[in-house]
């Protein structure tokens, strides 16, 4: 599967959203998630994303991103069109520790 990372977060670009073939992201208040178990691996959404903030499973240390993206993507409505990104959103992309500070 794919899972949505920090970069996301306050960037919400919501590109990923319009390529998805299966419809398998959620929205949080600042951040979306991936569904992993509706995830089909095509792998369309990554370069989509300005923010850098979908990558596969498969590489090291993103175990806890897995984990969030499965419990959030239960809890979160589905969304499959792309909204406006917020205002500032240029901002916070390449920030570090974004989920840290502002994750909510
Ligand atoms: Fe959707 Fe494909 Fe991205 Fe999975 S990898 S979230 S199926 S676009
Ligand atoms: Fe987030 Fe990138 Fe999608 S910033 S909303 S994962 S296009």
């Amino acid at each position: 599967t794919y899972v949505v990372t920090d970069a996301c977060i306050r960037c919400k670009y919501m590109d990923c959203v319009e390529v998805c073939p299966v419809d398998c992201f959620y929205e949080g208040e600042n951040m979306l998630v991936i569904n992993p178990s509706e995830c089909i691996d095509c792998g369309v959404c990554e370069p989509e994303c300005p923010a850098e903030a979908i990558l596969p499973d498969t590489e090291n240390g993103l175990e806890k991103w897995l984990e969030l993206n499965t419990t959030f993507s239960a809890q979160w409505p589905n969304i499959t069109t792309k909204g406006e990104a917020p205002a500032d959103a240029d901002a916070y992309k390449g920030e570090e520790g974004k989920f840290e500070k502002y994750f909510s």
